[in-house]
């Protein structure tokens, strides 16, 4: 994945606001924002809870439009979700009616799904293999842990192939050491294939260790606060996380994260009053 310098812009948000309407009038959520994600970028959004992250990707995601300004696809405003975009929700996107094999083998089945129908069983069979699901082939989501159905809905997500993974906080039910053994399955499916990357998370340390560039958010109503350019190429390895630049850009999007979230905090305290 070594991005050129100034990618082609995939995603495009121009002035984008959205307010949702609550008793006490519209909430304005989204305020004016402007930013891009380019060809093969792996974009991180971070920003306190509630400050309107989902509701940036849902607009991607095609399920919903802004109340003002527009985001562009490839230059095209987008009209609803496609095959080319996959979602990785914030709780684990399974179908509860499907096994885990059928799970996978759902976007497969969809007519405009990269993989070729021959090749289904065995994509299929290596993602479960990959996500430690095999021997839970023909188990129901219902029997699986959180972490196992969040593994499932990223086994899902990646066996399509589709060219935009949107990936809402993917990782957050998982233990530690399966998290950063996600990270880097992640890092080497993005090796394997060109896609462009938009990843909401928590974490500061994931957001340094897998992006390109990192977007940190205000409370709501939402602004950008900062968008920083992760200067490590790829491909990365975990040691990365030990060396003292590393440490210092953490440092610095700690702090900046710390101040929005405690501006929210106070923010719900007022509300509350
Ligand atoms: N459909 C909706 N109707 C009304 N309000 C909504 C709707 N969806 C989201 N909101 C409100 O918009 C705000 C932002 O929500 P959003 O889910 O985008 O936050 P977030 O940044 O993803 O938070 P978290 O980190 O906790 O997931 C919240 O105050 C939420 O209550
Ligand atoms: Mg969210």
């Amino acid at each position: 994945m070594s991005a050129p310098q100034q990618p082609r812009a995939r995603i495009r948000f121009e002035r984008v606001s959205v307010e949702f309407p609550s008793k006490a009038g519209p909430l304005r959520v989204v305020d004016d924002v402007s930013y891009e994600i380019g060809e093969r970028e792996f974009v991180s959004v971070i920003g306190p809870s509630g400050c309107g992250k989902t509701t940036m990707l849902n607009i991607v995601a095609g399920f919903m439009r802004p109340s003002s300004g527009s985001v562009l696809l490839d230059d095209r405003p987008i009209a609803g979700p496609g095959p080319d975009r996959g979602v990785i929700f914030q709780e684990y996107g399974v179908f509860p009616w499907l096994t885990v094999r059928q799970n996978i083998e759902f976007g497969l089945k969809l007519a405009a799904s990269r993989v070729p129908p021959g090749e289904h069983e065995e994509v299929c069979r290596r993602y479960m293999q990959l996500m430690g699901l095999a021997e839970f082939a023909d188990a129901w989501p219902r029997m699986l842990s959180g972490g196992m159905r969040q593994r499932l809905a990223l086994a899902r997500a990646y066996a399509v192939r589709p060219e935009f993974l949107l990936m809402d906080e993917p990782f957050g039910a998982l233990d530690a050491q399966t998290r950063s053994a996600m990270q880097d399955l992640l890092l080497e499916v993005l090796q394997a294939e060109d896609k462009t990357v938009m990843l909401i998370t928590h974490s500061v340390e994931e957001a340094v260790y897998l992006s390109s560039r990192i977007i940190v958010m205000t409370a709501r109503p939402t602004r950008i606060r900062e968008i920083i350019r992760v200067p490590f190429g790829y491909p990365r390895e975990e040691s990365l996380h030990e060396k003292p630049e590393f440490g210092e850009l953490r440092s610095h999007i700690r702090e900046l994260v710390m101040k929005e979230y405690a501006a929210q905090a106070r923010q719900t305290l007022r509300n509350t009053d």
